[in-house]
């Protein structure tokens, strides 16, 4: 039986703003979290290396392994408040620094008509502190669902490529937290529709269910939102460590969309269906996380009533449709768009963000992307 709408995400209505500001973290004070995990982990004395496109990711995989430590300029000084006036400046249409962190509509009337220089550049600030942040915790997530990976998927070749990108997101953790601890003033706790899809995705004992929720959905969205902020940022340190993240997580995603192409071509239509539904769940929780709801709460703004505003705002709906220009092609190319009449194509139309599905996929992306490989080139050249 295929899931209702109340079932697969708690709410009927896909856009209840009351429903999603509801679910909040209780335990923010919390030095751990739990979650039961019911997959079998599985030997196989199958050691053939029969599938090359993952042993060619796996090959590249080893070679363009970075150090944290090593490759980024740590001694860097960044002023937070500078950075933000400096990207509004570089990204304002027009109008002076403050246009660019301002949302371009009348304010009067509105929770933000009080908002002199000072508070937009908190606001700046804040959002940072808490993207960042957001980028952390996922990067655990990750660390520790590629880790389930390597235990439960079937084939040798995908074991071992899984095993380096548990060392890729060890060092993603690594840099977010040392870059957020040094560089920025303040780390948020997990966004409670984050974690929820964190969960979700550890919980499944089906290990085809990890690399959709992760590599697929997670991942693909961290693409997407990486390439944004180091287009956007004028910051050189976070910059070349978003650049080198970034080569990563195409492998990881590349990663995904090879496995799952081969597995998806033999599941049943019911077995498709219920993956339709996991992406599009995913999706949700993703879209709900971005409204960012724990920087109102901080800032001492009307949470409700702000995120009413934004959520009509174009810049903003841009911005959260372009977090799905590698996820929507993915899916495509996996067959989750199409199977069951199209059911996932409708839920994607419905929340805005079908007109990404002829962009290019991410299953052969990484090769262009290994900025690892092109800074050797360079130093070697030099
Ligand atoms: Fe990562
Ligand atoms: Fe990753």
């Amino acid at each position: 039986m295929a899931k209702t709408d109340e079932e697969l995400i708690g709410r009927t209505d896909v856009n209840d703003l009351e429903a999603i500001l509801s679910i909040t973290n209780k335990d923010v004070d919390a030095l751990t979290h739990v979650i039961r995990a019911e997959q079998d982990a599985l030997f196989t004395w199958d050691y053939d290396r029969s599938r090359d496109v993952l042993g060619k990711l796996y090959e590249k995989g080893k070679n363009s392994q970075w150090n944290g430590e090593t490759d980024l300029d740590w001694s860097i000084e960044v002023d937070q408040e500078k950075v933000v006036l400096a990207n509004a400046e570089q990204n304002a249409m027009g109008g002076g620094a403050l246009a660019g962190l301002a949302p371009d509509m009348d304010l009067a009337g509105t929770p933000f008509a009080k908002f002199g220089d000072k508070e937009w550049i908190q606001l700046g600030v804040e959002s940072q502190n808490w993207t960042l942040s957001q980028f952390l915790h996922g990067e655990q997530g990750a660390l520790i669902c590629t880790a389930q990976i390597v235990e439960t998927v079937p084939w040798i070749d995908a074991k071992y490529y899984a095993a380096t990108q548990v060392m890729d997101e060890a060092r993603h953790v690594e840099v977010f937290a040392k870059y957020l601890n040094e560089k920025l003033s303040g780390m948020y706790p997990v966004n409670a529709h984050l974690r929820m899809l964190l969960d979700d995705i550890i919980a499944d004992s089906r290990w085809d269910m990890t690399y959709l929720g992760m590599q697929i959905m997670v991942e693909g969205l961290a693409l997407a939102a990486f390439g944004f902020i180091h287009t956007l940022t004028t910051e050189p340190l976070l910059k070349k460590l978003l650049r080198y993240v970034m080569a990563d997580e195409a492998r990881h995603v590349a990663f995904g969309v090879l496995s799952l192409k081969e597995y998806y071509a033999e599941l049943s239509s019911k077995e498709m269906r219920e993956r339709q539904e996991f992406a599009f769940e995913a999706a949700v929780r993703m879209r709900d996380r971005f409204l960012q709801q724990e920087v109102w709460d901080r800032m001492g703004l009307p949470t409700k009533e702000v995120v009413k505003l934004m959520v009509d705002l174009p810049e903003r709906q841009f911005f959260q449709a372009m977090l799905f220009s590698k996820i929507v092609p993915n899916c495509k190319k996996l067959g989750l768009l199409d199977a069951s009449d199209g059911w996932l194509r409708e839920r994607f139309t419905e929340i805005g963000v079908i007109q990404f599905e002829d962009w290019v996929d991410t299953g052969e992306e990484y090769e262009s992307l290994d900025e690892v490989a092109k800074d050797r080139e360079a130093a070697a050249a030099s």
